[in-house]
């Protein structure tokens, strides 16, 4: 793990690792062989073990099914009529039971009904008696080849579910922490919250796409994450910032960059993280960008974090009426505020966005109550 300099920390990606074990597993499997003559079989697996493939021998289908449950075998190698079973009924019950052992006939005469139907039924390749071994260890390759295909699609697999679930594990963790951040002031509790439900429903209103709606309503819901390093003196302060500490305050689109340049999976919401407190007319923070050169998504969570600033109670002032607010989003149209967006978004009403959203928290029977059911 490396530590990075927001404090932020930083995971390895660990494929060649799951690859790597994928592939120290297939070099400790085996090869079965099963015929009746103990001379063909025991010649089949010297020449293998010879060859560098652990094979062993199996007199009958029933020793070979037992020997295939202890398992590490990529191949069975048998007679279409072994002793026990039919050729076609061993290879169902080893497909079925052991779907990652491929399995090849070899027969002194092969009929092409059998060879149709096992084929049907997974087989991988045939060999005639007296075959060469050159020709088997080429059939062997084949089944190797074979498998080291499932493996690395298997751990594939595997990793794709991993990333999906540490996906879900450090959005749930940031929001967690978002949420534990609005509530150590009482001033800001639920912010993070109302900025997502507006910075969605003005995204929605643009027509933009769901996942782009998704982004804004989770880039929202995180914008203010750099104020985990904002003294806690200064959040809960009861009164106005002095000039030091609004220096201090405004560090913190920083240091919310900071931290997610870290996370891989996050980098889709920095612009909101960083971005959120620039002004259309060049005079706000970080970088002090004018205009569009703000990204899209962090001048929507302007608006909607501005907008939230001034409805919500701070320790010296009241909050704005709604009237009073939409006057002070229209005079800082193309000021500090996107003037379309700003527009669309006082078109949209924002009281509606929060009754909307307190109707979807309510419990069912409430609302059905309201509209005269039961
Ligand atoms: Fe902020
Ligand atoms: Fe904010």
């Amino acid at each position: 793990m490396e530590r990075g300099r927001g404090g932020c920390e930083v995971a390895e990606p660990a494929e060649s690792e799951e690859l790597e074990h994928a592939f120290r597993a297939e070099a400790r499997e085996r090869v079965l062989v099963l015929d009746a003559d103990p001379a063909i079989r025991s010649s089949i697996a010297y020449f293998l073990n010879h060859r560098g493939t652990p094979a062993v021998a199996a007199a009958s289908a029933e020793a070979a099914l037992e020997q295939l449950a202890e398992g590490s075998f990529f191949l069975l190698i048998t007679e279409t009529l072994p002793p026990g079973l039919s050729g076609l009924e061993l290879l169902s019950r080893v497909r079925a039971r052991h779907p990652e052992v491929d399995v090849i006939f070899t027969a002194g005469s092969l009929e092409i009904a059998f060879a149709l139907r096992a084929v049907r039924e997974g087989a991988l390749d045939f060999l005639r008696k007296p075959f060469e071994l050159d020709e088997l260890a080429h059939s062997i390759r084949r089944a190797r080849e074979r498998r080291g295909l499932l493996l690395r699609v298997v751990a594939a697999e595997k990793l794709a579910e991993r990333t999906r679930l540490t996906e879900e594990h450090v959005r749930d963790a940031i929001v967690a922490l978002a949420a534990m951040i609005d509530a150590k002031s009482r001033f800001t509790r639920s912010h993070s919250e109302r900025v997502a439900s507006y910075s969605a429903r003005l995204a929605s209103a643009m027509g933009l796409a769901p996942e782009v709606v998704q982004r804004v309503r989770f880039g929202g819901r995180i914008h203010d994450i750099g104020k985990i390093g904002t003294p806690d003196a200064i959040l809960e302060k009861p009164g106005p910032l002095t000039p030091e500490e609004w220096v201090e305050m405004r560090r913190h689109p920083a240091i919310g960059a900071e931290c997610l340049r870290g996370m891989g999976i996050l980098q889709p919401y920095l612009p909101m993280v960083e971005l959120h407190h620039e002004n259309w007319d060049g005079s706000g923070y970080p970088l002090g960008l004018r205009g569009e050169e703000t990204p899209l998504e962090a001048r929507i969570v302007k608006v909607a974090d501005y907008y939230d600033a001034i409805t919500s109670r701070r320790p010296y002032r009241e909050p704005l009426a709604l009237g009073k607010a939409i006057d002070y989003l229209r005079a800082e149209r193309g000021r500090l505020l996107d003037p379309d967006l700003t527009e669309l978004f006082i078109e949209i009403g924002p009281e509606r966005v929060l009754r909307d959203r307190a109707r979807r928290r309510r419990p069912e029977f409430e609302i059905a109550r309201e509209r005269g059911g039961a």
